[in-house]
């Protein structure tokens, strides 16, 4: 790989930076100094330093992020801010998507990755990972409306795979798990029964829950042992 494609893909240069700071001096490898741009290294083998300090080689990135309302789940839109605008510049260069769909007003947890196969994979619905989100309906819902949401409802010619759903003490809201993601299903979901979804959550996806700590618009990267509980087949 070349040098300016491996310090692009790590975060730390445009393609355009890099020639600049090889043409600088600036960055090594294996302790010699390189003038261009288009020197081949080996991520795994060879040691690169920019400014004097080691760039570690991490093939893909995983971010957890809180996603506010107003943001699109898109890497970019004509009219609307993206969740890729919530982040830094040196993480948006790597090429980063959502992994999933939140709608717009929908907020909490997604996850941002460039692993593209393993992105496929959790999406597909085959492997039917589970989301739980928290939500707030107009209207109680029943113990009717439960058995009808956790059976499965009709959401336009598509009947809805079997989720669990757990209710507040005032039944205007409460937790739903499910394990599909068809277009704005829960909304979908709570209309066949003749409410309204109107606050939408997500709290986990698959073994991931949202870091209580961040903040709506904050973001940070999974720790290694999220990471292999997120990639576990
Ligand atoms: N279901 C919805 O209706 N909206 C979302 O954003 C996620 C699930």
């Amino acid at each position: 790989m070349r040098v300016d494609k491996f310090l692009s893909e790590m975060g730390k240069a445009t393609r355009t930076e890099s020639a600049k700071l090889a043409k600088a001096g600036k960055i090594t490898v294996n302790g010699a100094v390189i003038k261009k741009p288009d020197v081949h290294i080996d991520p795994d083998m060879d040691e690169i330093k920019l400014f004097g300090v080691t760039v570690s080689y991490k093939k893909f990135t995983y971010i957890m992020l809180n996603k506010p309302e107003g943001y699109v789940s898109a890497t970019e839109d004509g009219r609307d801010k993206t969740v890729l605008d919530l982040l830094n510049d040196e993480e948006r260069r790597k090429n980063l998507f959502p992994c999933g769909r939140l709608d717009k007003n929908t907020v909490g947890l997604i996850i941002l990755t460039n692993d593209g196969d393993s992105a496929h994979r959790l999406l597909s619905p085959k492997h039917h990972v589970p989301k739980t989100y928290g939500f707030k309906s107009k209207y109680p819902l029943s113990s009717d409306d439960v058995k009808s949401l956790e059976e499965g409802v009709d959401i336009g010619g598509y009947v809805t795979k079997p989720c669990t759903v757990s209710l507040d003490a005032n039944g205007t809201g409460g937790k739903i798990t499910i394990t599909e993601g068809k277009y704005h299903q829960i909304k979908l979901m709570l209309e066949a029964v003749n409410n309204k979804i109107t606050y939408l959550e997500r709290l986990t996806f698959g073994n991931i829950k949202l870091d209580e700590n961040l903040k709506r618009g904050e973001w940070r990267h999974l720790t290694d042992e999220e990471e292999s509980l997120l990639l576990e087949k």
